[in-house]
């Protein structure tokens, strides 16, 4: 949510910025703003809209200040205005402040300053911020963030900068993101990697409450108090190309494409020569995973499906009971946990808002704490007792696709650790899977290559002006059936409804009419033919099946109006393959109705707000 970019060193940093800026468009794209410090003044620019927007303007800014900040925004409190855009300034127009997350209590902080005689310009939180720094500044930029960042309440990160320290940023974080960029003679601040990747790969994570001061030689982190606190620098090892679309349309079509790498990376090292599943940094000992009692998986949208399919794998290879909340409701109950409870955080950015508070309720509850995610250094896997990490490399694609398909083979890698582990599956059953699995990125590969993409376009563009799509399956074909439906909600804006296949006789079957394109996910499985049940209720109400099917399944082509292959595996891996054609599915009827699927309306890539 909101992207946020900070330059500081000796080159005009203008265009730096506006670049930084592209790299983040995908956490937030309803307005954007860039403030130069140019010939001791700031220089700003606002416009509304995506980045385009900015771009035609930007030459209105002087391109010689070397030291600035900038900002894409997604709206939270005001609507999208080039008054609500970032930067904003203070009344003196002295300092600017760019703001990723809430401030919660910014009706009353607003209240005071204004009372005091400050005059707002927007209908911001994040303005208050500018104001707060104004009111507390005695000739240190430092000092004065200090002091707003202390009464400021909610999640936040911001940063800061001052016509009168024009060669200072100061930074700082409360459970979002703020990651710096370390080169030579200029340092960055942003809330992502790739806002600076192609300037440098050293990178510092700061600590919620790091105080980072940011100038042309060097950065400086302090605790509240002003102290001196070290934080690594760390190389990473994203390339920038993978902030390029290489070719491909969009982002979420490449993200597609690199499916079969995403699983490739993501098995890399984790099955050992005897066939076994080696998983390092779990935080689990022997005792520990022995007395395990019962799993609780905490995620959000995509990454909830992918608990779904982790269910399966742990409950049917570990035998443990296992749950998966939505963590915004899971955050607000009162769940009963205890210390033989493992909560499975699952987050490719480890920073949304929801799964990071559910995990810390886990926590205080007593259970040990498993984060699943893409990102090294995010906030949930710095919290959690041990890491899984998911290897898609960087995706950019507000719709989730290689994310998805690497976590959901980090689940069923677990299922299968856990399961030999708690003695529930043998090493020559876990030998069997394991060499199955080490075949999946090929297979995919090979079906993408293969001409799947175009046979799934095909049969999109012919549903694309449907106006309703049911998807169903059963077992582990369901969280896939519901990961379809919702790739088809956010970006083709399409009503879809997935549902349990045996549960569509209670209820949804009433929405079904002559025409109505149903997809259904019919890889083989124990539940198939209960599932052909299913097919036959839906072609008798003149609904037209689309059926996603094991290569060579031909009494389903008979059956279906559609068929879409994919290869045929285990039936626990089968929503490795099953997913790619309904990303494919949902891409094209976007294209086809002409929607902008990398950015689309109302999401952001990362959502640090509740
Ligand atoms: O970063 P996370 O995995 O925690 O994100 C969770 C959801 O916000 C995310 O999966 C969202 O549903 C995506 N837009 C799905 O495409």
């Amino acid at each position: 949510m909101c992207g946020i970019i900070g330059y500081v060193g000796d080159r005009p940093c203008r265009d730096i910025l506006f670049r930084g800026l592209r790299k983040l468009e995908y956490r937030g794209y309803d307005s954007a703003g860039i403030s130069v410090i140019d010939d001791g003044r700031f220089s700003l620019l606002h416009s509304v809209g995506n980045l385009d927007n900015l771009e035609a303007i930007l030459d209105q800014l002087g391109g010689d200040g070397t030291m600035g900040i900038a900002h894409t925004r997604w709206a939270t409190h005001g609507r999208p205005s080039t008054e609500n855009a970032h930067p904003h300034t203070d009344c003196s127009g002295r300092f600017a402040i760019v703001l990723n997350g809430i401030v919660e209590n910014y009706l009353s902080l607003r209240a005071e300053l204004q009372e005091e005689g400050h005059t707002f310009t927007s209908e911001t939180d994040a303005e208050v911020v500018a104001h707060l720094i104004e009111r507390a500044y005695q000739g240190s930029l430092q000092k004065a963030v200090v002091e707003a960042y202390r009464l400021m309440e909610g999640h936040f990160t911001f940063c800061a900068i001052a016509v009168d320290e024009p060669d200072t940023i100061v930074g700082i974080r409360k459970e979002t993101p703020l990651v710096v960029g370390v080169s030579e003679g200029e340092n960055f601040l942003a809330s992502a990697i790739p806002a600076f990747l192609a300037e440098t790969r050293s990178v510092i994570f700061p600590d919620d409450g790091d105080v980072v001061v940011v100038r042309r030689d060097g950065v400086f982190i302090a605790d509240l108090d002003g102290n001196p606190v070290e934080r690594p620098v760390e190389g990473v090892d994203w390339d920038d190309e993978a902030a390029e679309k290489a070719g491909y349309e969009t982002f979420m079509l490449k993200e597609i494409h690199e499916q079969p790498t995403a699983l490739a990376d993501t098995l890399t090292e984790r099955i050992g020569p005897d066939g076994s599943v080696a998983l390092e940094g779990l935080g689990l000992d022997a005792e520990t995973i022995e007395g395990l009692g019962r799993i609780v998986i905490v995620a959000c949208g995509t990454s909830y499906h992918a608990g779904l399919i982790g269910k399966h794998a742990l409950e049917r290879w570990a035998r443990l009971p296992v749950e998966v909340e939505v963590a915004s409701e899971f955050r607000y109950r009162d769940p009963v946990i205890g210390p033989d409870c493992l909560c499975i955080a699952i987050s490719q950015s480890g920073e949304t808002a929801d799964t990071l508070a559910a995990m810390r309720l886990a926590r205080q509850a007593g259970a040990r704490v498993l984060a699943v995610s893409n990102i090294v250094g995010s906030q949930a896997t710095r919290e959690a007792d041990g890491v899984l990490f998911t290897r898609a490399g960087l995706e950019i694609g507000v719709a989730a696709t290689k994310t998805f398909i690497s976590q959901v083979l980090a689940m069923l890698l677990l299922g299968l650790y856990l399961g030999e582990k708690r003695g529930h599956l043998s090493r020559d059953q876990v030998r069997t899977y394991t060499q199955e699995l080490r075949r999946v990125p090929a297979m995919l590969s090979d079906y993408l290559e293969d001409g799947a993409a175009d046979r799934v376009e095909e049969v999109a563009c012919r549903y694309s002006s449907a106006s309703y799509f049911m998807c169903l399956g059963r077992n582990i074909g369901l969280p896939v059936a519901l990961e379809g439906a919702l790739k088809l909600k956010e970006i083709s804006y399409v009503p879809t409804e997935a549902y349990a296949a045996g549960e569509m006789k209670h209820g949804p079957i009433a929405l079904l009419e002559e025409g109505s394109p149903v997809l259904v996910v019919a890889t083989d499985s124990r539940v198939y033919d209960k599932l052909i049940s299913n097919v036959q209720e839906v072609r008798a109400r003149g609904a037209r099946v689309i059926a996603i099917a094991s290569e060579g399944n031909e009494s389903l082509a008979e059956m279906a109006d559609e068929i879409i292959y994919v290869p045929r595996s285990d039936e626990m891996f089968a929503p490795l393959f099953a997913i790619v054609p309904l990303q494919l599915f949902a891409y094209h009827v976007a294209r086809c109705r002409g929607e902008k699927v990398d950015q689309p309306r109302n999401l952001a890539k990362t959502v640090t707000v509740e």
